[in-house]
């Protein structure tokens, strides 16, 4: 296996190679184990610097990616849009250059619209990882979650996966879309017809409106949030039916024909999607996702940081 990733950057999982995608794990896995050990740092990113710019609200992702970089030994830097000189017209090419003119090696961004990782990629010379672009993609999160299936089932390949949920402004399912499917998953998604892209057929992806019919074919069920935020229209009558109809609580878990892995890429809505004694049960991963996100994210700056030029 080659020991380089194919990209430069971190846009999306859409450019990566299967090969990419199991090279990070790889890394991951000795970076897992690297932070279970008493001296969890290592020099790898000594005399680097990488800058988390978050023009959107974030924990995980965030907290993750910075704790990655230290782990790492990089020098890290936080820029949050709010307080910043952005609220006072500054564009997001003249925020990052005069971040850039302090000489900074990586940039890790979340934005709120779709391809502004992917711009601000074509227009610097540092590497970008998108932490998040709207309702595109969040690569970094499809990464851990593939991940984190193949710590417990041994292997993502053969594996039936549903994405339940608001699939339509999620850039978690489009990620998780790709990366499955590249690492030989099938994938099914669920939810109100509303909340359910015309083109996931397209991509090869099963489409099913009933969440019983849907648990009782997977392996593994992915629940996502339903993001209001992103929500202009009213896509159903309200959270209370939304949740009769496709919340997983636990009376619906004990009635399946298998046990199943549960899995939330968080924030969670407990009570709206998930109940607390199924995000809390032994079928949930969900503290595994957060533990591993943060081995998965050391991985990707490492792997890129060696094809970027600036560190040997
Ligand atoms: N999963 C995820 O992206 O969470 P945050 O929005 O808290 O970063």
């Amino acid at each position: 296996m080659s020991q380089q990733l194919s990209v430069k950057h971190l846009l999306g999982i859409k450019d990566l190679t299967k090969e990419d995608i199991e090279l990070i794990f790889q890394t991951a896995d000795n970076f897992k184990e690297v932070i279970n050990r008493p001296i969890k740092k290592v020099p790898s990113l000594r005399d680097t610097t990488v800058a988390n710019i978050f023009f959107e609200n974030s924990t995980r992702t965030k907290l993750s990616f910075e704790l990655a970089e230290k782990r790492l030994s990089a020098d890290v830097v936080n820029f949050s849009a709010s307080g910043s000189s952005v609220s006072k017209g500054e564009t997001l090419i003249d925020t990052v250059n005069n971040i850039l003119a302090m000489k900074v090696d990586m940039v890790v961004m979340r934005h709120p619209k779709p391809g502004a990782a992917v711009f601000l990629a074509n227009h610097i010379n540092a590497s970008v990882i998108n932490a998040g672009d709207g309702t595109h993609e969040h690569p970094t999160q499809a990464l851990l979650d593939a991940f984190s299936i193949r710590e417990k089932l041994g292997t993502v390949e053969g594996k039936k996966v549903v994405i339940v949920g608001d699939i339509l402004h999620s850039r978690v399912a489009l990620s998780n879309i790709f990366c499955l499917q590249k690492l030989g998953a099938e994938v099914m998604v669920c939810g109100p017809k509303t909340l359910i892209p015309k083109y996931m057929s397209d991509l090869g992806v099963k489409v099913e409106h009933d969440l019983i019919k849907a648990l009782n074919w997977c392996d593994v069920a992915n629940m996502l949030r339903i993001q209001l935020e992103r929500q202009d229209i009213k896509y159903f009558p309200s959270l209370r039916e939304y949740s009769m109809l496709y919340g997983l609580n636990r009376s619906i878990l004990d009635g399946l024909t298998k046990e199943i892995v549960v899995m939330h890429p968080g924030p969670i809505n407990r009570g709206v999607e998930i109940t607390s004694d199924v995000a809390d049960s032994k079928q949930s991963i969900i503290l595994d996702q957060v533990e591993n996100g943060v081995a998965v994210r050391m991985a990707v700056l490492y792997l890129l940081a060696q094809n970027s030029g600036f560190k040997q």
